[in-house]
């Protein structure tokens, strides 16, 4: 927490003189009482550069998985550093850690890889123009696909070009798809999805499989790539391709996040039927072959695997919607509790503006509990009951602090 004076608040200071704005992005503090710089985690706690500690329950937005600085991924990340990391060519790990993902992941029979979920979005969008040599993409109004001028949400610096081979529709909404397929005609090349509704601020919505299945026949039909973006929940749902519980299979998926349980890491996995257009493109970057993030995503991908880390998740998750439910029952406060147990958000009933939301996360931070008070929350495997009980605790205090907000 920033204190007058602190460590962190003397980094604020010094970075307001040298990044614009003080920090920029989603890493930017969502208020005064967060800290802006962190010093370290390990497991399901993390401390900021003043040496308060959290419970983390953002998991530095979605890469962490297993818990921070997890030994197996450490010791993998650490043995091929040894070797060498960014070198003339990749090392054997990219191979290996291809033949993994397309081991693990339904719908894939090639990888390529990358930094950042944008790189990974943005390159499935161009191996579907390349493929089908068709330019439309279509995207769910509000959906985060990335930073890149296609898809940033913010306009500063975008022109109409950079948006013009884009169309819209409304996630769970078939029949709007049909309206923008039919709209982009013979210029359809892919429709991108993300596996559930999670735009940053918003109560999130689980896809319906009819919906899903829809949008598999309407590409079917028409040729175009079905695209699932699987950046934010990729390896956290399910060990294998979100979608797969639902047996819908995307043409290409992109990756990041969790993908190297922290390391700088993205891949997009594609069918055949895509392979030639993604051998066409041209993509590369100086740091993209490194092979350190490639051994720790061997090394993630295969510890999700053996410590059921996917179950812990969803247990954990569990007993935190059900503490928090039981909570906002007691407080007599009308919330709404989304998303996937793993992945969950918490809102207000009618706090549109978010101001209910900033005192609750407030509060909980003040008791241990890094929450995030317009971004869904990420559980890692780490988490144990007794990180839950703490939690809970800090929760508690924050239903009262939103009760005495209230005045009553
Ligand atoms: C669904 C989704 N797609 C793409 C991205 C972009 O990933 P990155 O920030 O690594 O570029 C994100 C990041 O939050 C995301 O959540």
């Amino acid at each position: 927490m920033t204190q007058e004076n602190s460590a962190g608040e003397r980094l604020r200071e010094r970075a307001r003189a040298v990044i614009p704005g003080g920090m920029y992005g989603h890493q930017a503090a969502p208020g005064p009482a967060f800290p802006q710089f962190m010093r370290g985690g390990r497991g399901a706690r993390v401390w900021d550069v003043d040496g308060h500690e959290y419970v983390d329950l953002m998991c530095s937005y979605g890469p962490v998985v297993l818990g921070h600085a997890h030994p197996a991924v450490e010791a993998a990340a650490a043995a091929q550093a040894e070797q060498g990391d960014c070198q003339n060519a990749p090392g054997p790990v990219m191979v290996e850690l291809a033949e993994l993902l397309v081991g693990t992941v339904r719908h894939a029979d090639w990888a390529m890889f990358a930094k950042n979920g944008t790189d990974a979005t943005t390159m499935c969008a161009t191996i579907a123009r390349a493929q089908t040599g068709r330019e439309k993409i279509l995207v769910a109004t509000g959906a985060y696909h990335g930073s890149a001028p296609w898809c940033t949400p913010r306009p500063a610096g975008v022109t109409a070009a950079d948006r013009a081979n884009l169309g819209h529709y409304t996630f769970n909404d078939l029949a709007s798809v049909r309206r923008a397929v039919a709209e982009a005609g013979e210029d359809l090349a892919g429709i991108m999805v993300s596996p559930f509704r999670h735009d940053a601020g918003f109560d999130q919505e689980i896809v319906d499989p009819a919906f899903a299945r829809g949008l598999r026949e309407l590409c079917d039909a028409t040729g175009a790539a079905l695209i699932l973006d699987d950046v934010r929940c990729g390896f956290r749902l399910h060990l294998g391709s979100s979608w797969e519980p639902i047996g819908v299979d995307p043409d290409l998926s992109a990756w990041s996040k969790a993908i190297a349980n922290g390391r700088a890491l993205a891949a997009v996995l594609g069918n055949g039927a895509f392979r030639e257009g993604a051998q066409r493109i041209f993509v590369t970057g100086s740091f993209w072959f490194s092979a350190v993030p490639m051994a720790a995503a061997i090394a993630t991908i295969t510890a999700l695997a053996t410590e059921g880390a996917i179950e812990t998740m969803r247990h954990r998750g569990e007993a935190l919607r059900d503490g928090i439910l039981a909570q906002a029952r007691a407080w007599d406060l009308a919330v709404h509790y989304t998303g996937p147990p793993a992945m969950p958000y918490l809102t207000f009933a009618g706090d549109t503006g978010h101001e209910l939301g900033g005192v609750f996360a407030a509060q909980a931070l003040r008791g241990g509990a890094y929450l995030h008070p317009r971004h869904n929350w990420f559980v890692s495997a780490a988490m144990t009951g007794d990180d839950v009980a703490l939690v809970l605790e800090a929760t508690d205090q924050a239903f009262a602090a939103v009760r005495k907000h209230l005045g009553q």
